[in-house]
């Protein structure tokens, strides 16, 4: 079975971006040590053209194969003319509003999303599964989710947008490691609890 994993940023106070989803706030944590991290352990959670600046491009894949991500997530490259920001695996886009995908490398999933996910994670052998997020799919998507890896960083939103734009619905995970990075990064990693 693939697992369904959501790797994730956010501040001390669980937001994943401000009330707009706007994350760009966290972007002065990427320093060298932590993106050595990031390109050592997460390397396919980086966007392609990321890749290609620091040399991963064409290296083996380790950890994930296929993405999946909501429509207003992927809108961002779109806006920046960026159709396949994750050309490197297979990327689906969930969207029940776009009629037809923008490029051969994206797959639009419109109806059954849980029932699609299901089918992704049953494929036999292959790497896990990256959800990506946004909030709003991540919260659609909860109970499918196996692992979590959350990436904070030592701020404080206030308010934002939350990590599951979902209701109450408490789910138990086991914590699996913690790494810690001078700049005051913390990323957790979590399986859930069966
Ligand atoms: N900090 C981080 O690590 C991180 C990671 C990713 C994203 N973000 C931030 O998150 C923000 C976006 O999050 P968001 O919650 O607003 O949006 P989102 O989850 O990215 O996308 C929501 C859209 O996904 C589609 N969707 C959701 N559920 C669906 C279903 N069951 N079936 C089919 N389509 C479905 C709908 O698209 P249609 O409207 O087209 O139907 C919906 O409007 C961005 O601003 C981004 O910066 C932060």
């Amino acid at each position: 079975m693939r697992k369904l994993t959501y790797v994730v940023a956010c501040s001390l106070d669980g937001f994943i971006g401000d009330e707009q989803g706007d994350a760009s706030a966290m972007h002065r944590f990427l320093d060298e040590e932590y993106f050595a991290f990031l390109g050592t352990e997460l390397p396919e959670t980086l966007p392609t053209h990321v890749r290609r600046q620091i040399g991963l491009d064409g290296q083996p894949k380790k950890r994930f194969d296929t993405i999946i991500q909501g429509r207003v997530s992927y809108d961002l490259a779109l806006k920046e003319g960026i159709t396949s920001p994750y050309a490197h695996l297979r990327e689906y886009v969930a969207s029940r509003g776009m009629a037809e995908s923008p490029d051969p490398n994206v797959e639009i999933i419109s109806d059954d999303l849980v029932g699609r996910v299901r089918a992704l994670k049953a494929e036999e052998g292959g790497l896990d599964i990256f959800l990506c997020g946004g909030s709003h799919l991540a919260g659609e998507l909860l109970d499918e989710i196996d692992e979590l890896v959350i990436k904070t960083y030592p701020i404080v939103y206030g308010t934002g947008m939350p990590m599951f734009g979902s209701g109450l619905d408490i789910k138990e995970f086991t914590l699996d490691g913690v790494r810690t990075f001078t700049n005051g990064a913390l990323v957790r990693t979590y399986t859930r609890k069966s």
